[in-house]
């Protein structure tokens, strides 16, 4: 598994506050919040709380859920509050509590094995209010592989120079999976700091996302294909 939630956490801190729009993923899950008129939500893979100041900002009954107490430490320094918990995805424990779930930031993709697709699918049902609504993102099979070209960011937060050259390699263990190979170079002042990280991620083809939503009691509402990314906003079945 990755470093970068647990001892790089500062620096996934720091670094996506630049990468990821926050602003922007917040409207978009607002406005289907909204138009399902949901109010107790549940984030997995709420990292270190950065949507979780604008969803609580709102008016939202929140919780956010991560794997890792050092993002979650980050998210309750930052958004003042303790509505997080440290928990598994797939290892859901709730019973018909939440109006929606979200998994957001594609944090579904460390997932890479199909059972644990189906536990974390299974434990979102049951989490779920009676025709409560599933929200999540993950990577296209068809777009990642298309283009494996390295990749560098270079970040600058306060006086501190991040930069990260990034380097995909098909791993095809248990799924459409990659490994994601990282060298962080972080420059503070007069020091320089360097990281090496490694991690697997699972991308999906369309028809295998829409059979692990069946297999698992959901309808798809709605499926918004971008160039190497699927967002799904599925209802749970009542019934299964
Ligand atoms: C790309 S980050 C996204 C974080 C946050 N949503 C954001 O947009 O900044 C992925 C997150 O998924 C969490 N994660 C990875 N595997 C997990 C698991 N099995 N259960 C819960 N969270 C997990 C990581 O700790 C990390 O915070």
């Amino acid at each position: 598994m990755t470093q970068l939630y647990s001892t790089l956490a500062n620096i996934y801190h720091e670094m996506y506050q630049y990468v990821f729009d926050y602003d922007k993923e917040f409207e978009f899950y607002d406005t289907i919040l909204k138009r399902h008129n949901c109010k107790k939500i549940l984030e997995i893979g709420c990292g270190s709380g950065m949507l979780a100041r604008r969803f609580l900002r709102n008016g939202y009954d929140y919780l956010g859920l991560d794997l890792f107490n050092e993002m979650l430490e980050i998210a309750r320094l930052e958004v003042n509050s303790d509505k997080f918990i440290q928990c598994d995805m797939r290892n859901l424990s709730f019973q018909k509590q939440f109006d929606s779930v979200m998994i957001t930031g594609r944090s579904i993709s460390y997932v890479i094995e199909n059972q644990g697709i189906i536990d974390t699918l299974k434990g979102v049902h049951e989490s779920l209010v009676d025709n409560g609504l599933f929200v999540f993102g993950v990577f296209e099979a068809n777009g990642i592989f298309d283009n494996f070209d390295d990749f560098e960011q270079n970040i600058e937060h306060d006086n501190k120079k991040i930069k990260r050259i990034s380097k995909l390699k098909m791993n095809l263990t248990t799924g459409w999976t990659y490994d994601w190979f990282a060298k962080y170079s972080i420059n503070d002042g007069d020091k320089t700091s360097e990281f090496d990280d490694v991690t697997t991620l699972r991308a999906f083809t369309k028809d295998e996302i829409l059979l692990f939503l069946k297999l698992t009691g959901f309808t798809v509402e709605e499926l918004i294909e971008e160039k190497k990314t699927f967002t799904i906003i599925a209802k749970k079945n009542n019934c299964v």
